[in-house]
């Protein structure tokens, strides 16, 4: 399968130097169809998608700022697209964040990413530095090594189906009064009979954060499957997720980020990806705001899932709402149609 290159030139011309010689031997032999402006992002549904990103040393580049408006703007533009992202900045900065803001605009347009769908170069490329030491190769080269082999999974990579996939859901909410919990609620009605559904709360007091062992502490106990912490994570939420075909993350917005709990659930579940790696599961997620800042919040769901902790990000992963006092959710304009949508693209991208 051909891939789409999608290239906007950098701001300055040394700045896309680099990047460039990455892609021409990264893509060597690949047949690639090259897309260097936000008017030819028009025609591209259902392909397989590349976004390469030179910053340069200020995290800016013009014409990727007109292409991100139209992602926003256009919802399917890149309907049916799977994607990845290879991202270059001058600097130490700016390279992360413009990248996760990118990834859920390329969501939003109905691509769906790979997981682990970035290849980050910062300025120095010290971010390859274990890469490197594991390929017995310099930066620079593992930094190609990492481009042309994102490039294959982008190209080939099919998320597989089930016939009764199992979900697996995480909260921290309270039940009663939770906007959250009762979109969920409605979703699931939805999901009954075609997935099996398995809902855990991790409320205050079931979980202490990660406790940041050494690498080969958390390696061993990872093999053990467990952790050093061990409790309700390790009894029933690590085989939870190995048993799950997709999670559903229920986020409501605290101080424009993912509630402490969750928070704690994904660091600790930096043990088990020591051991397995979880591209063959879907992530989605609620994610409901009192007031404002809900791409904020869907963005640290895609940067920690998706781009960090490997899950495969279907089309359109997050419901994101609006809705403050306690029943508000359910009365918002449109929302059944909302719901009606999110439930079936989870039951399309999950369901055989
Ligand atoms: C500790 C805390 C922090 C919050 N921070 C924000 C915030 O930064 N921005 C916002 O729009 N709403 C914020 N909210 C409001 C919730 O996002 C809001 O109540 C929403 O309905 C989701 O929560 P729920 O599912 O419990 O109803 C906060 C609520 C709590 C309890």
């Amino acid at each position: 399968m051909a891939l789409v290159l999608i290239s906007p030139p950098a701001d300055s011309g040394w700045a896309g130097q680099r990047l460039d010689g990455v892609l021409s031997r990264a893509l060597a032999g690949r047949q690639v169809r090259r897309v260097r402006t936000a008017a030819e992002l028009s025609g591209l549904q259902n392909q397989r998608i590349l976004l390469a990103l030179p910053l340069g040393d200020t995290g800016v580049n013009l014409e990727y700022m007109r292409m991100l408006a139209r992602l926003r703007k256009e919802p399917g533009l890149l309907a049916g697209c799977t994607g990845g992202l290879i991202v270059d900045g001058a600097g130490e900065l700016y390279t992360k964040s413009a990248a996760a803001e990118a990834a859920l605009a390329l969501n939003w347009a109905g691509c769906a990413l790979v997981g682990r769908p970035l290849v980050e170069g910062t300025g120095s490329l010290v971010n390859f530095t274990v890469q490197a030491q594991n390929l017995g190769s310099g930066l620079l080269e593992t930094y190609r090594h990492a481009a042309a082999e994102l490039a294959g999974q982008v190209e080939e990579f099919v998320f597989p189906k089930r016939e009764k996939p199992e979900i697996l859901v995480l909260h921290a909410s309270s039940h009663h009064t939770s906007n959250t919990m009762d979109l969920w609620a409605r979703v699931r009605e939805r999901l009954e009979g075609r997935c099996s559904i398995r809902e855990i709360g991790l409320r205050n007091g079931t979980l202490s954060d990660c406790s940041g062992c050494p690498y080969t502490m958390c390696l061993h106990f990872g093999e053990q499957g467990g952790c050093f912490y061990g409790g309700v994570m390790q009894d029933e939420v690590y085989p939870a997720v190995r048993a799950a075909d997709a999670l559903v993350l229920l986020c409501p917005n605290y101080n424009d980020a993912l509630s402490a709990n969750l928070t704690a659930f994904i660091n600790r579940l930096t043990a088990l990806f020591r051991q397995t790696r979880f591209y063959d599961k879907a992530v989605f997620a609620v994610v409901v705001s009192g007031y404002s800042g809900g791409d904020m919040v869907a963005r640290q769901a895609v940067a920690a899932m998706n781009m960090n902790k490997s899950f495969y990000l279907p089309p359109n992963f997050a419901l994101i709402e609006t809705a403050n006092t306690p029943g508000q959710a359910l009365a918002l304009p449109g929302i059944d149609e909302r719901l009606e949508g999110f439930a079936r693209n989870i039951l399309d991208t999950l369901c055989l």
